[in-house]
């Protein structure tokens, strides 16, 4: 896969523990990379890091991504040939309830890496994970395209396209001219998959509930999302660490990385799909809730097909599949969660529509 270019590789990951950044550890780890993880020391519980003894496997360091001189030093030392920044405070909620930090992690956190390659002396390919809510919401129903405008209006949003505006100044002021940094942008909705405990997200709460027998609260079933499995996603991010080495055109590029589908799937939908793979699992509908619900943002994603040959490989019943299995596996048997994740990346390489 990719040619073999991640094998020994030098590859640094924040947000390394959390749900994306720990499937991209273990992906890069079967690929064969030396990997640097930063992130502070915020664990979900159970954490799927943790139990895949991933700290055992890698270089793992604890670190807070808005402390410039430390996170300098970790680069320094650790000579990365590509970074994935994934680090991020990544809740809108919480966002609500804590703007300074979600300010300081997302939009500083993403500043200070900035800087640091802007004095980096070697060469070097960053991959920076914004999100589909750095889109300003102009209440258009066609698919977001990159080049459209962004801006966000809630903490999380707002502190997401803030990090994009400071990619562009440092892209256009100085990395750019710089031969040895070359970076990009990758834009997606949420993710779901196995392995998440995140509270306040869909599947994690209706697994916690599902498999003590207990029935999930859901509080707003004609809501929709960009519902797509962490691979296709990570696959995307991946292909782009892989191409910006070979063609220095992607340069500065930004990527939309969004289902292929037409349908918004709602999540009384979804529900209906997944009580067919796990037979039995039951729900309530609450109303008038309070919950903040954000607005549905669609990414158009051509442009990463006709670039990257990128596009999700896995339906919503596959995508489903995939998580639910996942869970069910691992509750059965969670000893075997190394092998029941490695085997997870396996069987969705086996699924790849179009293979890079
Ligand atoms: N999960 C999704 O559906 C989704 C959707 C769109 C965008 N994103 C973005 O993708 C990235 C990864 O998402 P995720 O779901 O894995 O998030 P997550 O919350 O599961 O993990 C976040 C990671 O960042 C680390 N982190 C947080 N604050 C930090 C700090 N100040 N210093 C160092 N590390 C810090 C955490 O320790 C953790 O490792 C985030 O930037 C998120 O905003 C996620």
């Amino acid at each position: 896969m990719f040619h073999n270019f991640y094998k020994n590789k030098k590859v640094l990951i924040t947000g390394h523990t959390g749900f994306k950044g720990t499937w991209l550890t273990l992906w890069l780890f079967l690929l064969g990379a030396k990997i640097t993880g930063i992130s502070n020391s915020f664990y979900t519980k159970p954490s799927h890091f943790k139990l895949l003894k991933l700290n055992r496997k890698i270089k793992h360091l604890s670190l807070d991504i808005s402390k410039m001189e430390l996170l300098n030093s970790v680069i320094k030392k650790s000579k990365p040939d590509i970074i994935f920044h994934l680090a991020g405070q990544s809740m809108v909620k919480k966002s609500f309830l804590n703007p300074l930090e979600t300010w300081k992690t997302n939009s500083l956190g993403t500043i200070n890496i900035l800087e640091c390659l802007r004095k980096y002396n070697k060469k070097c390919s960053l991959i920076i994970i914004t999100s589909d809510k750095s889109y300003k919401n102009l209440e258009i129903k066609r698919g977001y395209k990159e080049t459209d405008l962004i801006g966000g209006e809630d903490p999380y949003s707002a502190s997401k396209s803030s990090a994009e505006l400071a990619i562009q100044s440092y892209f256009k002021s100085f990395l750019n001219k710089d031969k040895k940094i070359k970076l990009v942008v990758a834009r997606a909705g949420n993710v779901i998959g196995g392995g998440d405990w995140t509270a306040d997200r869909l599947m994690p709460d209706a697994v916690k509930s599902w498999i003590v027998n207990k029935s999930l609260t859901v509080r707003n079933p004609i809501s929709t999302r960009p519902w797509q499995h962490v691979l296709d996603v990570l696959y995307g991010y991946l292909i782009l660490g892989y191409l910006l080495s070979k063609n220095k055109k992607l340069n500065g590029e930004v990527f939309n990385f969004g289902p292929n589908y037409k349908k918004n799937y709602k999540v009384i939908e979804v529900l209906k799909i997944v009580k067919k793979i796990w037979p039995g699992v039951k729900w309530r509908i609450i109303k008038n809730s309070s919950f903040y619900e954000s607005k549905l943002l669609k990414l158009n994603s051509s442009k990463a097909f006709k670039k990257l040959r990128w596009k999700t490989s896995l339906n919503l019943d596959v995508t489903l599949k995939f998580t639910i299995d996942w869970y069910r596996k691992f509750y059965k048997n969670p000893k075997k969660v190394f092998k029941i994740s490695s085997d997870s990346i396996k069987n969705y390489i086996k699924e790849l529509k179009y293979y890079n």
